[in-house]
């Protein structure tokens, strides 16, 4: 696990002006940006782990906490409510099992809830691995969530010869 960041250190020459494109890639191999490599990366590249940390929970993309394989962000934001995300939200929340800040325990979801993403306009809003589905009811979401658990379902399982 320490070898990969080492790898990805070595990739942009310990350059601590390269900090999140370091944190790109390590999120991209964990899902997540796990501690034991922010310490890693803080003692190689000799800068303070708070500043490590303070970029880390200045960008959206990065996460602190372990994230499932799908991302589901709910937006919770004035628009959305108005227009009944809570009751697509608690849909979501009551397939899954987990409420929003969580993830599943078979890591295939996690839920997270945002404030606005700026597309009022198609509220209320629910994102699932980047890509936007507006105007979202419990019937579409229900949608969603089957596609996704029937891809789930389908994928192969490695077999031995
Ligand atoms: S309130 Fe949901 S996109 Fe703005």
């Amino acid at each position: 696990m320490i070898e990969k960041t080492e790898r990805i250190l070595k990739k942009y020459e310990y350059s601590d002006s390269k900090i999140i494109q370091v944190l790109t890639e390590l999120q991209k191999e964990h899902n997540y940006l796990p501690r034991e490599n922010l310490e890693y990366i803080s003692r190689r590249l000799k800068v303070p782990l708070s500043k490590i940390y303070s970029i880390a929970t200045f960008y959206a993309a990065f996460s602190l906490n372990p994230r499932g394989e799908h991302l589901i962000t709910v937006c919770s934001g004035t628009a959305c409510f108005v227009r009944g995300v809570s009751d697509v939200l608690k849909r979501i929340e009551d397939r899954l099992g987990i409420k929003a800040g969580f993830t599943t325990a078979d890591n295939m979801f996690t839920l997270e809830t945002v404030n606005c993403l700026g597309a009022c306009a198609l509220a209320p809003i629910v994102v699932v691995d980047g890509e936007y589905h507006g105007q979202t009811t419990i019937q579409k979401v229900d949608a969603i969530l089957d596609k996704y658990q029937e891809e789930t379902d389908a994928e192969p399982e490695e077999t031995s010869h």
